[in-house]
């Protein structure tokens, strides 16, 4: 039997942010145009990333002799819940730019999931694991960052939807984690130089190659170059296998803008690139 109790943050998406949802006239006119702007860039690729959860559940499924009960019990819970988001960004994206669902069914059809420059990550379960924890922590701070950014202009609604996006990937992490201190606890050991050579390979990719791990890979100049490391002393904690970042630097992650500017553009920087 095993004694891992997997957790699961339960709501209701319709109840959260119904799919005819309108965001009122008053917050377009009021938030700064380039909020506008450069939130509607931000969802047309989170929303995909989010999405990208069902074909790397189908990838880890032709691998699933290789898992343990545990983990792909954790699998279908995940998967249940990035569906979720992807829905929930789905909304909030047509909401805000009037793309249709049908129109992001075909932007979704014509993606192109790549799993060989990804390959160091899925070498097995344990390193799965690992890199869920990597990737799971940094959405949710991810997910921060945009919700007092962006999301916080436009009213309740996508304010708590978001605040449940970051409280389901916090799960994530725990449970992955869970997993990793249970059934792999003679690895722990190799957890520091694995996450080391994560953080290099994302630092390496040029782009997000659209199979869900290492999708902040698109978007580095958001966050400052400490970001990684701090995670990575964060996990190492999680794990008893390090000391907590302060609180001062956690806050950083979300807080961090670049000179000059009052908040992270995803457009201005992305074209000085
Ligand atoms: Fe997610
Ligand atoms: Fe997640």
């Amino acid at each position: 039997m095993s004694c891992i109790n997997l957790k699961q943050n339960i709501w209701d998406l319709d109840v959260v942010f119904p799919a005819n949802h309108i965001i009122s006239q008053p917050y377009f006119d009021n938030a700064p145009v380039a909020i506008l702007e450069n939130f509607k860039v931000l969802l047309s690729r989170d929303v995909f990333s989010e999405g990208d959860s069902q074909p790397f559940y189908d990838y880890l499924m032709t691998r699933k002799a290789e898992f343990s009960q545990d983990f792909l019990a954790f699998l279908d819970l995940w998967l249940i819940d990035e569906l979720k988001h992807y829905e929930a960004l789905r909304r909030v994206y047509s909401a805000l730019s009037g793309i249709t669902f049908r129109e992001m069914d075909i932007i979704f059809s014509q993606r192109n999931h790549e799993i060989e420059p990804i390959a160091i990550a899925l070498e097995d379960e344990f390193t799965i694991l690992v890199t869920f924890m990597f990737d799971e922590l940094s959405s949710a701070y991810s997910y921060r960052r945009d919700l007092q950014e962006y999301y916080s202009h436009f009213g309740s609604k996508p304010q708590t939807l978001v605040h449940h996006l970051i409280k389901d990937e916090g799960m994530h992490f725990n449970n992955a984690a869970q997993i990793l201190l249970n059934n792999h606890l003679e690895r722990l050991g190799e957890v520091g130089d694995f996450l080391a050579l994560i953080s290099k390979l994302e630092s390496s990719l040029n782009k997000y190659y659209q199979t869900f791990f290492l999708d902040h890979a698109q978007e580095k100049y958001r966050f400052p170059t400490y970001f990684n490391s701090v995670i990575i002393r964060f996990i190492l904690a999680h794990l008893g296998l390090g000391k907590k970042p302060k609180q001062e630097e956690l806050l950083e992650l979300w807080q961090w803008k670049p000179e000059g500017y009052n908040f992270v553009p995803v457009i201005k920087l992305q074209e000085e690139n």
